[in-house]
């Protein structure tokens, strides 16, 4: 039997017994924890959770094949969900972001063929083994910053072929590495161009091909569509994500992020697991969000990279909205998948507080990718997904010092990294 024994941690961060599956607006302040305490791991799973001074009660303790770890002065944390990510891409973009700094806008790169169709085209020369190398390679880095679970959008190939190449990767992906993925087809990411005066074509080449086949292959999880002035409008939105639906896909849909142009609406009219980005929302979305299924998510480090507003966090969460927080990894608008980093974003430019910023980047963004069930809590009978960290003097070291990793050790799926 394979037994490891945590002992001496500092504080386990949400230790929560019967843990909720969101959190709104004035309980996302706090979670249940417990200081020196220890953790039991047995067959994968989180075997048992307590105080050292109960330990000794512990049969599991004292079992002859014990492995145990010393967490002495040490945080230990339920493993992030990053729950909207891009992370199957062929280059990053580096001369796009030199543009930026000269003054062009993200509408103006991707006018000038820029932007999303840039990262296709270099997409469409690539292969799957490529492709595959280089995501798996941002995949390790992600984990190393303590993501344990995350979501994979596809959205860079804009054809058939193409799209179903970044799926596939995804599945090999799913099937190679112990975080746990959720797949997401996004071809409504751009009109492509040899669409670009009929793009009706390119919706109907959405609707009729790409989801029957996706949905056949098994291929995704989710449909996303980037409902934004000059993307998609609300219409050919609700008409795409209508179909993904009957083929069993839900979706989740990039709204309000450069214009107020109603994608909100459209994400819970349609009961989208989450609306996200959400930049540009005011108080009309924000009564429209309460009491929605779909998670408000907010990608902070999207706003950092391309220096544009930030969305309203502080107000939806005190108007008792449930947020969740994720990083938007992709070579155009944030090329990095950082969560540590994310967290830090939502204190400093969000100004959530450590707790808020905890819950949102667990329990609430492991709603927006169904992953509650294994994620976003350290709880009893749940496969352990955690990280511990280096020795800090609270919990809220880990926001506060920005740009450092905490992390120190990984376990995920029961298993060390
Ligand atoms: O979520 N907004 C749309 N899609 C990405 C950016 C894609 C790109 O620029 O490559 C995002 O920010
Ligand atoms: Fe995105």
């Amino acid at each position: 039997m394979n037994i490891l024994l945590i002992k001496n941690i500092k504080e386990i961060i949400k230790a929560e017994t019967c843990p909720s599956l969101r959190l709104y607006g004035k309980d996302m302040s706090s979670f249940q924890s417990i200081k020196d305490a220890y953790l039991i791991i047995k067959n994968e799973k989180v075997a048992e959770i307590g105080k050292m001074s109960d330990i000794q009660i512990s049969k599991l303790a004292n079992a002859p094949d014990i492995k145990e770890f010393n967490a002495e002065g040490r945080f230990l944390f339920p493993s992030f969900c990053d729950s909207h990510t891009h992370l199957v891409y062929a280059e990053s973009r580096e001369s796009e972001f030199v543009d930026k700094i000269k003054g062009l806008t993200y509408e103006e790169i991707a006018k000038k063929g820029g932007g999303i169709l840039n990262s296709a085209s270099k997409v469409n020369k690539a292969s799957e083994e490529y492709l595959y190398d280089k995501a798996f390679e941002r995949l390790e880095e992600v984990k190393s910053y303590g993501t344990g679970a995350i979501e994979i959008k596809s959205g860079y190939g804009l054809s058939v072929n193409d799209e179903l190449k970044i799926l596939r990767v995804i599945k090999k992906l799913k099937e190679n590495t112990d975080i746990r993925i959720k797949a997401t087809f996004l071809g409504a990411h751009a009109i492509p161009l040899d669409y670009k005066d009929r793009r009706n074509d390119y919706v109907n080449l959405i609707i009729n091909r790409m989801i029957p086949q996706i949905s056949a292959e098994g291929l995704a999880d989710y449909c996303d569509v980037f409902c934004e002035e000059g993307f998609f409008s609300n219409e050919e939105t609700e008409k795409i994500i209508n179909v993904a639906v009957k083929y069993g896909l839900k979706s989740k849909i990039h709204a309000n992020q450069l214009y107020n142009s109603g994608g909100v609406q459209i994400a819970v009219k349609n009961n989208s697991l989450s609306a996200d980005h959400l930049e540009t929302i005011g108080d009309e979305e924000i009564d429209v969000l309460k009491d929605a299924f779909t998670m408000p998510t907010l990608l902070p480090s999207s706003s950092f990279f391309l220096n544009m507003h930030y969305a309203p966090a502080r107000k939806m969460i005190d108007r008792g909205l449930s947020i969740a927080l994720a990083s938007d990894y992709n070579p155009g608008s944030s090329p990095s998948g950082n969560m540590q980093f994310v967290c830090s974003l939502g204190c400093i430019k969000l100004r959530m507080t450590p707790e808020e910023v905890i819950n949102a980047t667990t329990t609430n963004a492991a709603y927006a990718m169904e992953v509650s069930k294994t994620h976003g809590s350290i709880t009893v009978g749940k496969p352990a997904n955690l990280f511990i960290t280096k020795k800090m003097s609270s919990y809220s070291f880990l926001p506060y010092s920005f740009g450092s990793n905490v992390i120190e050790y990984i376990i995920l799926n029961g298993k060390s990294q």
